[in-house]
């Protein structure tokens, strides 16, 4: 019955009943979370909201402050819904292609897309891996547009032993349900600029109240708890009904709450030990995978340290795709396609599909697999993963 989940965040009972306590002694969570996070990743400032979206929406507001520009940069393969910031904020979305080799935005297409409009560019760290950083913060500095990193899947990875996040003007942390760390949602705004963070903190503050701040214990309850293999695979066909791949067309800014921020403090204590699980779960599946030619895994960037969020797989080979797929669902492990279309393909920004301008963003979405690489797993499960592809 045991089913190992796509994504899974490690929760204890007591942690959450941590954040109980917290919240009757009416505990100021929230300010030490946000100073013990902006210490984690080596910055001055940190700024705590309902979820990532929220936080991007934030620094661009502050960004727009500063600048009269009008455009922000994302890369075409990314999560869809940040594009929801950018129509609240009032600026454009422009996109830009990835590259085939690191599954991130590709530093050359990116000065192709720039101009003198870009507010700002936001490379993402999809599934935990650093991107081409040095290049693209070269590329902003050149045409004075800000860089906003988006490393949401890739909280505790590193770049020239620095921790990415803090290498932007700003940058965007999510605490959603499939990330490194969870409290079912939230997200993180950080920066070590001051007049920013003033301007961050400004937009904060006139976020209204959560709406789920009295059902977030029980959903963060029935996340932890729905999460764990044995769980996850007796109740699946229960938990299917929740699994979601619905394109949102709205998203609502708002605060965090003292019960989340009471659970994300004793989350933060364990995240070295949470990130060195997932590399070294990731990086067995990726040694052993490395070597298929009908597959391509992302190229770790030189000096980088990915946390493997998901490990990504992109089949070149697509007749292998549900074959594969079917095989590791049998074995007990479930796999996901993350998002299945490009930014594009999806919203109407002004671009045609037809010579399709991003052609390796689609590539990816239509035939990446992602693995899980979470701490609930085991190393049985691992050599299941690796068999599955040695008899595909
Ligand atoms: C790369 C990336 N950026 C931003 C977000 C947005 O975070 P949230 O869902 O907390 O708004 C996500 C969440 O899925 C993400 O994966």
């Amino acid at each position: 019955m045991r089913k190992v989940p796509t994504t899974s965040a490690p929760m204890k009972a007591m942690d959450i009943l941590g954040g109980f306590s917290a919240v009757i002694a009416s505990n100021s969570c929230i300010e030490e979370l946000e100073k013990s996070f902006a210490e984690y990743v080596g910055v001055k400032h940190c700024l705590a909201v309902n979820k990532g979206t929220a936080a991007l929406y934030l620094a661009i507001m502050a960004m727009k402050k500063l600048s009269d520009k009008t455009e922000v940069i994302l890369p075409a393969y990314t999560v869809p819904t940040l594009t929801l910031a950018m129509n609240m904020a009032g600026l454009k979305t422009k996109l830009c292609d990835i590259s085939l080799e690191t599954f991130n935005m590709e530093p050359e297409s990116l000065k192709g897309h720039l101009s003198k409009k870009t507010l700002c560019v936001v490379p993402v760290h999809m599934f935990g891996f650093p991107c081409e950083l040095k290049e693209i913060k070269k590329t902003c500095q050149d045409m004075k547009a800000f860089m906003l990193e988006d490393p949401a899947q890739a909280m505790g990875a590193e770049l020239d032993g620095k921790k990415v996040g803090a290498y932007g003007d700003a940058a965007l942390f999510s605490l959603c349900k499939g990330k490194v760390i969870s409290t079912f949602s939230g997200g993180f705004a950080v920066t070590d600029n001051d007049e920013l963070a003033l301007l961050m903190r400004a937009e904060r503050d006139k976020l209204p109240l959560n709406k789920k701040r009295f059902a977030n214990p029980l959903l963060l309850f029935a996340f932890a708890f729905a999460m764990r293999p044995f769980i996850y695979g007796t109740m699946y066909p229960f938990i299917e009904r929740f699994k979601s791949t619905e394109v949102h067309e709205h998203f609502f800014p708002e605060k965090y709450t003292e019960f989340q921020a009471a659970v994300g403090l004793k989350l933060l204590q364990r995240l070295d030990d949470v990130v060195e699980k997932r590399i070294r779960i990731g990086k067995a599946m990726y040694d052993a995978l490395n070597g298929y030619d009908w597959i391509i895994l992302p190229k770790i960037v030189p000096g980088s340290k990915p946390v493997f969020n998901h490990l990504p797989v992109v089949f070149k080979d697509a007749s292998r795709f549900q074959k594969v797929m079917k095989s590791l669902w049998q074995r007990g492990i479930d796999t996901a396609r993350m998002y299945m279309r490009p930014i594009h393909h999806i919203y109407d920004l002004g671009y045609g599909c037809n010579p399709d301008p991003f052609p390796n963003a689609t590539y990816v979405a239509e035939r990446l697999l992602t693995l899980p690489s979470h701490p609930y797993m085991t190393d049985a499960d691992v050599e299941k993963i690796i068999d599955a592809f040695r008899k595909a």
